[in-house]
């Protein structure tokens, strides 16, 4: 039987492009198989481009052009990373209009994209994670140095306003880049260890399960630049004995319960001399073939278009 899917990608946020690659992959896979597809591309400036049809010259007028697209859909595969996307604004949007959509719905991406929350989820499981401070935008010229820290911002993804600061004449700068992208700014300390990163999916029927762990294998922080120039090299499997791997798909399928997550979600972590300690949660990690996401499962031996197939499937009654 086939089914009908509506494939958003772009958004309003610095990984627009990102987002279209993962969108376009996701699409394609699914015309593979069992899958009418059709597409909607969010603008950076908010306006919905739907298949063929000039858009509205606003972000609403544009919408409600779009909307016959979302009532014409089974199911909506929303492929956009970062703010009013993954943060679970397009999920929230999927729920009002009565819309079965993929991945996490409004809460677990809502705690998902929030690093400092989902510092507090990690550590109401039991899971280590960086320590940090939060710094409001409005006060980061009373931010004391203390030692070598990263700075990011709260809300945001690939890599974008993070830094390493190794000394005092680097922190207000780093504060600002931070600043940038979002009102709330975490201070953290720089954490050594291995990192790697865990998928996890919740299958039609519930199961959940992690894919074997993936090493990025990267020189200093794994930035912007380094994620899309080719010079970070992903090891899948990663190299780990039993123990670190099966603590690592623990501590990954704990999160994913804890955030209560649906389709696929990608922890990150440190693996330290001290075990996992929690990085970050992608609820709408990258998806394109060549992703960690994709990567890890298809060690599993689930190929990427099974895997989108399956994704769309647990979004199903
Ligand atoms: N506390 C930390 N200690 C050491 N490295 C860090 C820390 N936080 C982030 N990094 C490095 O910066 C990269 C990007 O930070 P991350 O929090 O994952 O942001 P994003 O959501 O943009 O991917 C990480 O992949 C890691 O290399
Ligand atoms: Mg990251």
């Amino acid at each position: 039987m086939t089914v009908r899917v509506l494939v958003i990608g772009g958004g309003q946020n610095a990984e627009h492009d990102v987002s279209l690659a993962s969108a376009s992959a996701v699409a394609a896979a699914l015309r593979m198989s069992d899958h009418e597809v059709r597409c909607v591309t969010i603008d950076r400036d908010g306006i919905w481009r739907a298949d063929g049809t000039p858009p509205g010259d606003t972000a609403v007028t544009s919408l409600t052009q779009a909307l016959p697209l979302l009532a014409w859909a089974e199911v909506v595969f929303p492929a956009v990373h970062g703010a009013l996307g993954e943060d679970g604004a397009l999920a929230a949007l999927c729920a009002l209009a009565g819309v079965r959509v993929v991945g996490s719905e409004l809460r677990a991406g809502a705690i998902g994209m929030d690093k400092w929350a989902t510092k507090l989820v990690a550590d109401a499981v039991g899971l280590r994670t960086a320590k940090g401070r939060l710094v409001a935008a409005s006060d980061i010229g009373d931010v004391e140095f203390d030692g070598p820290v990263v700075v990011k911002p709260v809300s945001a993804g690939s890599s974008y306003g993070v830094s390493l600061v190794r000394e005092e004449g680097e922190l207000l700068a780093a504060l600002r880049t931070a600043a940038r992208f979002d009102s709330r700014i975490l201070v953290e300390e720089v954490v050594r260890g291995r990192e790697i990163d865990v998928a996890v999916l919740r299958e039609a029927g519930g199961i959940r399960w992690a894919a074997p762990p993936l090493e990025i294998h990267a020189t200093g922080l794994f930035d912007t630049a380094t994620k899309y120039d080719g010079s970070a090299r992903f090891e899948v499997p990663a190299a780990l004995d039993a123990a670190e791997t099966s603590a690592l798909k623990r501590a990954a399928i704990a999160v994913f319960d804890a955030l209560g997550c649906a389709g696929v979600a990608r922890m990150d972590f440190f693996l330290t001399d001290e075990g996992p300690v929690l990085n970050e949660v992608n609820t709408m990690p990258g998806l394109t073939a060549a992703s960690q996401v994709p990567r890890m499962f298809a060690a599993a031996g689930v190929e990427y278009g099974e895997l989108v197939a399956r994704m769309v499937r647990a979004a199903l009654p």
